[in-house]
């Protein structure tokens, strides 16, 4: 998730696009570029790091003109650097092109453009873009964008501007959001509203598959045939600081609605003709078959993550898997022998307890694959292997979708070891792959069901303890929903396993406290049941979360809540959604600071 950026008017375009670029810093903060139309034509600026270093780099050499792009990154194909930052140009440099999305299938573009004698100079997926519509243009820039995006599978916001064309910018649409901003003589694309609100409050806001071509004087909208489109302007009502929300409270709360879409980003690329690909992984087939042990490590909410992703590994393919906090691990000694694997997790790469235990992983000889949301970081770059959540940034201290999407990357690990070792059958492949495809548009019917959280918090508002309950994979989760209400509503809660309640923290269920339980494993659910009766029995107030269907569950329950079913095991990506909004909605109900909570970072780079 990057932010882009453009403007095409009589204005200095420079401070335009930087003063849009930095309201978009949220989405990515990488490294940053603007490419300008100056009297000496075509040229671009771009600098590793914040927008700030770029500015500084522009305040000796400023860029004048009233055309230009803008881009601010967050790295997903090719790491941090001065070349890999956008914009990027064709070798001849008339063709300058910002990106927002991912490019499915640039290996294969980039391989036919290298026949073809185009020399490449960054890793990025966006740089083929460039490129390809260089080789497919003829003097006519809009129909060389439109032939180019033709061949491109995956997401795009894009913004092209043409040296031979300097009154037109060209701006497309698919998957990644993308208004246009439309003025006095003037008009701006942007990732989103935030960028523009300052020169106008009348936006186009393009649908997948549409186009726009801006001039000074107007703009036309079409959809990828030429098909012209006629919209009405959407006038934008909110204020700055919402709209870097877009739209939403918090930063937290437009996390957790962000799920469908990072899971779609996560597993995307990954899911190819019935089978997992994670091309990511170096390993041979020798070396997976060769695992005999695999140590998950992790800190807070990742480590949750990390209890999903032993059931899944251990199910798949009966690999024994220990799970360790971190800030344990090295110090307990770890049995670490030549087959094991080891896998860390971190949403910022940089927590200093998951990157010394990787550390310490790698000096005891073993392969260390990181699951992490950051390219560049220090575990990516430490790790031999790195699988990368598409979550893009994430703002809030408490983490929401950088879990969930670690769920979905553990899914797909584990069905990629089950498919080398053949310890799936196809059937089971080919059912899991499905269902796995379908939760995103579970979660975003599970989001519809807000409301009803909203009411349950209400009753949590004055509660200082609490409990959760859950059995087998429920148990890892309820893990997590307990750290989600300790993180931002401080009430102290202590997750359960539902069957181990009676042989000792039974005694603290006295009349009135609340117990949140969930029972959504179905070879489990009659037991979670009967737990449900047993907290009952001592007067707690129980808000139960189980499968659609499960209909016994609000005989016992005070509170209910169904969600939609899927397989087992791909649970947790959808029972997790209810307790982050749960937690959400009860530290709003507190009062607390939602988005910062107090004595939390967003990583903690000590030990
Ligand atoms: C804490 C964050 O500092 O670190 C948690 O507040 C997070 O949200 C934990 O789960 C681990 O961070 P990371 O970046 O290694 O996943």
């Amino acid at each position: 998730m990057c932010g882009i950026v453009g403007y095409i008017g009589h204005r200095d375009s420079q401070s335009i696009l930087l003063e849009g670029l930095k309201k978009l810093e949220y989405r990515g903060y990488d490294s940053a570029g603007i490419a300008v139309f100056t009297e000496n034509g075509l040229q671009a600026k771009k600098a590793k790091g914040r927008l700030a270093v770029l500015e500084g780099e522009l305040l000796n050499a400023p860029l004048q003109g009233s055309i230009g792009i803008g881009h601010t990154r967050w790295a997903t194909h090719g790491k941090p650097s001065d070349v890999n930052s956008h914009p990027h140009v064709n070798t001849e440099k008339q063709i300058s092109v910002v990106h927002n999305g991912i490019i499915e299938n640039y290996v294969s573009l980039k391989e036919e453009l290298i026949a073809k004698g185009y020399t490449f100079t960054s890793e990025t997926d966006t740089e083929v873009i460039a490129h390809l519509i260089a080789d497919l243009y003829e003097g006519d820039i809009v129909a060389a964008v439109r032939a180019a995006v033709k061949r491109m599978r995956g997401a795009y916001g894009l913004g092209v501007l043409a040296e031979n064309e300097p009154d037109k910018l060209v701006a497309v649409r698919l998957q990644s959001p993308l208004i246009i901003g439309v003025g006095e003589h003037e008009n701006f694309i942007a990732s989103d509203i935030p960028a523009i609100l300052e020169h106008t409050r009348d936006v186009y806001i393009l649908n997948d598959g549409e186009m726009a071509v801006l001039t000074k004087d107007g703009v036309t909208l079409t959809d990828l045939e030429g098909t012209p489109v006629s919209r009405e302007t959407y006038r934008v009502e909110w204020d700055l600081q919402t709209a870097e929300k877009g739209g939403y409270d918090h930063f937290m709360l437009k996390e957790i609605y962000e799920q469908p879409r990072a899971y779609r980003d996560t597993m995307g690329p990954r899911i190819a003709e019935g089978r997992v690909v994670l091309d990511e992984i170096g390993m041979s087939e020798a070396d997976i078959q060769a695992i005999r042990r695999i140590h998950i490590v992790a800190c807070g909410t990742a480590y949750h993550a990390g209890l999903v992703g032993k059931h899944a590994i251990e199910q798949l393919t009966r690999i024994p898997v220990e799970t360790d906090v971190a800030s344990e691990y090295r110090y307990r000694d770890p049995i670490i022998t030549p087959d094991t694997l080891v896998i860390v997790v971190s949403q910022s790469g940089e927590t200093a307890d998951t990157l010394a235990a990787l550390r310490e992983a790698k000096r005891q000889g073993a392969r260390v694959l990181a699951i992490t949301n950051v390219v560049g970081s220090s575990v990516a770059r430490e790790a031999d292997d790195v699988i990368l959540t598409m979550a893009g940034p994430e703002i809030a201290v408490a983490s929401t979708k950088a879990y969930s999407t670690q769920l979905i990357a553990f899914y797909l690990v584990a069905l990629y070891f089950a498919q080398v070792k053949r310890s799936i059958d196809a059937g089971l492949l080919a059912e899991t792959l499905q269902a796995l495809q379908e939760l995103p548009d579970q979660v975003e019917r599970l989001l519809g069901e807000a409301e009803t959280l909203k009411h349950a918090a209400e009753a949590l508002t004055k509660v200082e303890n609490l409990f959760f309950i859950g059995r087998g994979l429920d148990f890892t989760v309820v893990q997590e929903g307990s750290l989600k209400l300790k993180e931002i509503s401080y009430i102290h809660s202590e997750a359960y396993a539902a069957g181990e309640l009676k042989h000792g923290t039974l005694a603290l269920i006295t009349d009135g406290i609340p117990v949140i339980a969930l029972a959504t494993q179905e070879t489990l659910f009659e037991k979670t049941l009967s737990n449900i009766v047993e907290v009952k029995a001592r007067g707690a107030k129980v808000i139960g979360i189980a499968n659609e269907g499960h209909t016994e569950l609000a005989k016992e329950a005070d509170e209910t809540l169904y969600i939609p079913r899927t397989m087992p095991l791909l649970t947790p990506a959808l029972s997790v959604v209810p307790l982050q909004l749960l937690a959400y909605y009860t530290s709003l109900a507190r009062g607390n600071d939602v988005d910062k909570p107090r004595n939390l970072a967003k990583s903690v780079t000590v030990e």
